[in-house]
């Protein structure tokens, strides 16, 4: 299935310069960019786009918490809304802070494949080749310790359902182009592209 993915370069990838390295990576694999822009998000557009949900809570103090126990470290937070409250406020400060650059990339099974190219969540645990292993070696331990979010440099849907919720957060329907890439009949068309 063709999926589009709501991709952003947050600040930290865009004072770093990585604009064009992270474009690279989606580029060179054959997905699609169909919308892009520079943005100056506003805290109300970074309060709607990280909606505290009991389940995204849940989620980022479960993945936070496994990483302390397996460095066999206690987590020094009581529970799920304790530690999401606190990252919510941190991270819609940050990504409001300066900056951000949003795009639509597309292709089939791009949101998975995204988060792939990507990686995990925590740059030092993310894999050498993802965007976050190779740029980035920030941790949980570090963040917690210095009460910011963890420096990461791109949002990338987690999955369609909530790229189709973060969609209309950074483009009106208009802005996300159809574009028929040169490439595509080599990529996908078997009788257009015979050796
Ligand atoms: O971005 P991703 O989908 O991998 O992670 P998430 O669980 O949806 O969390 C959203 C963002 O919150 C992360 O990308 C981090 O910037 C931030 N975060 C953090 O700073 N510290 C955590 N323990 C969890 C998330
Ligand atoms: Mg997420």
């Amino acid at each position: 299935m063709i999926e589009q993915s709501l991709v952003l370069i947050k600040p930290d990838g865009v004072q770093r310069s990585l604009i064009g390295t992270v474009i690279q990576r989606f580029e060179q694999v054959g997905l699609k960019i169909s919308a892009l822009k520079l943005v100056q998000a506003t805290r109300d557009q970074a309060d709607r786009h990280y909606a505290l949900t009991e389940e995204w809570m849940m989620a980022v103090y479960t993945k936070a918490k496994t990483k302390y126990e397996a460095d066999g470290k206690a987590f020094p937070y009581p529970d799920h809304k304790a530690y999401g409250g606190s990252i919510k406020d941190g991270l819609v400060e940050f990504l409001a802070f300066a900056p951000v650059v949003a795009m639509v990339v597309e292709g089939e099974g791009a949101v998975a494949l995204i988060r792939k190219i990507v990686g995990a969540t925590e740059p030092a645990s993310s894999a050498p080749g993802t965007i976050r292993g190779d740029f980035s070696h920030d941790t949980y331990a570090m963040s917690n310790l210095q009460n910011r979010p963890i420096r990461n440099l791109i949002h990338a849907s987690g999955n369609v359902e909530e790229a189709k919720n973060e969609l209309p957060i950074w483009f009106t329907p208009s802005e996300i182009m159809t574009i028929n890439l040169a490439v595509e009949p080599v990529q996908y068309d078997e009788k257009r592209f015979r050796a």
